[in-house]
C-alpha cells in the first residue's frame, strides 16, 4: 500500500480545474504508460462524487458522534475507498461498482464448526441491527470516523457453534464468477477483474478467537442507516476498529474457523511490512512512513494517532504479555 500522501477532495478538484489540458498531456507523455497515463488522468480529473441509493435498514440517529470527533460525511465515505478488487485508485472504485451484485448473497460458515452452515444476508439482516459510531484508521495514514450499521460479529459466531480447538476465525471476500449462492458477476471490472492491483485474490483476512469474539467487532450492513453502498463492501464486511482498516475485509463471503494462524493478504503481500495482528499503533512505524499521525479525512492538518486507534480500555487486555514491536 502506498503512503496517502493526497490532498483532500476539494484541494484536488481545484487543482484539477487549475491545471490545463496541455500540463495534463506533458505530465502524461513523462508518465510513460498507458496505464500510468490513466490513472494520472483520474488524478487530475477525479470523477463526480457519486451519491449513494442504497435503501434505509433502519431509524438510525445519523446525526452526534458520541466520540467528541465529527462524522465524516457520507459523501467522503462512499467516494474514497481502498476495494482493490475493482481499482486501486480510491476515487475509483465508486464509478465501478454499479453492476455489482449483492443479492442473492451468501457467507459459508465451516471449519471447526459444529455444523457447517450457509447463511443468507436476508438472515443476517433479522438479527437485531446497532449502529456503531467508530474511528476508522488506514495503515497508509488517514481516518474516518463512521456511523456504521450492523451487528457484533460474535452473535454469527454463537450460532455458528465452533468447536472448542477453533482458535483462529478467517474470512475471504467475493471474487470472481459464482459466489456461493449462484449470483454471477460480469467479467471486467464490475465483476471485480482488477489485474492491476497488485495482490493475490481472493482478498482474506483474520482474526484470533478472542478478538472476533469482542464486542467491538462488527459485521457491519451498512452505513449512515443506509444499506451498505458496494463501495465499502456490500452487502457485509467486518469492522474491527482497533486495527488498521486493511483487517475490515470487505463483501464477505466464507468464515471458517481453524486453528492454526490464517493468511492475511497484505500479510502474504509484503510480511515485513503487515502483520497479522496490525493494530494501531502510533509507536511502530510502518517501514515506509510513520504511523504517530494521521489525516482525518474533512479536516485541515495531521492530528495524533492514538494507541489502538483509542480503543485501549477495551482491547489492550486482549494483548497482554505480548511485545506489540514483535506482534505487529
Ligand atoms: N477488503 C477487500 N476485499 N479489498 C480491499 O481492497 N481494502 C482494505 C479494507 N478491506 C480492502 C478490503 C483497506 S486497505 C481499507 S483502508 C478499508 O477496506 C477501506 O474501507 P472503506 O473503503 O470502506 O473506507
Amino acid at each position: 500500500m502506498a503512503e496517502d500522501t493526497k490532498i483532500r477532495s476539494s484541494e484536488i478538484t481545484d487543482e484539477a480545474t487549475y491545471l490545463n489540458r496541455r500540463s495534463f498531456i506533458k505530465a502524461g507523455a513523462l508518465a510513460g504508460s498507458a496505464v500510468a497515463t490513466g490513472a494520472l488522468y483520474r488524478y487530475l480529473n477525479p470523477p463526480p462524487p457519486r451519491e449513494v441509493s442504497t435503501a434505509k435498514i433502519g431509524d438510525f440517529s445519523e446525526a452526534e458522534s458520541p466520540l467528541s470527533d465529527e462524522l465524516t460525511s457520507l459523501q467522503d465515505i462512499t467516494n474514497y475507498n481502498n476495494f482493490y478488487e475493482f481499482s486501486t485508485d480510491k476515487r475509483g472504485v465508486a464509478p465501478l461498482v454499479d453492476d455489482f451484485e449483492v443479492r442473492p448473497w451468501t457467507i459459508a460458515v465451516d471449519g471447526l464448526v459444529e455444523q457447517p452452515t450457509l447463511f443468507g444476508i436476508e438472515d443476517l439482516l433479522k438479527i437485531d441491527q446497532e449502529e456503531r459510531i467508530y474511528r476508522f484508521r488506514c495503515v497508509e495514514g488517514w481516518s474516518m470516523v463512521i456511523p456504521w450499521v450492523g451487528f457484533p460479529l460474535s452473535k454469527l459466531i454463537e450460532k455458528a457453534k465452533p468447536l472448542s480447538k477453533a482458535r483462529y476465525v478467517a474470512f475471504q471476500t467475493y471474487y470472481g464468477g459464482a459466489n456461493p449462492s449462484g449470483a454471477q458477476l460480469p467479467p471486467g471490472p464490475n465483476g471485480m477483474g482488477n489485474i492491476f492491483a497488485g495482490i493475490p485474490f481472493p482478498y482474506v483476512e483474520g482474526l484470533r478467537m478472542d478478538e472476533a469474539m469482542h464486542p467491538l467487532t462488527l459485521l457491519a450492513t451498512g452505513l449512515y442507516g443506509r444499506l451498505m453502498p458496494a463501495q465499502n463492501g456490500a452487502p457485509i464486511r467486518l469492522v474491527v476498529p482497533w486495527k488498521y482498516g486493511f483487517k475490515s475485509i470487505k463483501s464477505v463471503v466464507r468464515i471458517s474457523f481453524t486453528d492454526e494462524e490464517p493468511p492475511t493478504t497484505w500479510s502474504k503481500q509484503a510480511p515485513n511490512e503487515y502483520g497479522f495482528y496490525s493494530n494501531v499503533n502510533p509507536d511502530v512505524p510502518h517501514p515506509r512512513w510513520s504511523q504517530a499521525t494521521e489525516r482525518r479525512i474533512g479536516e485541515y492538518g495531521r492530528r495524533e494517532t492514538l494507541p489502538f486507534n483509542g480503543y485501549g480500555e477495551e482491547v489492550a487486555g486482549l494483548y497482554k504479555g505480548m511485545d506489540l514491536k514483535r506482534y505487529y
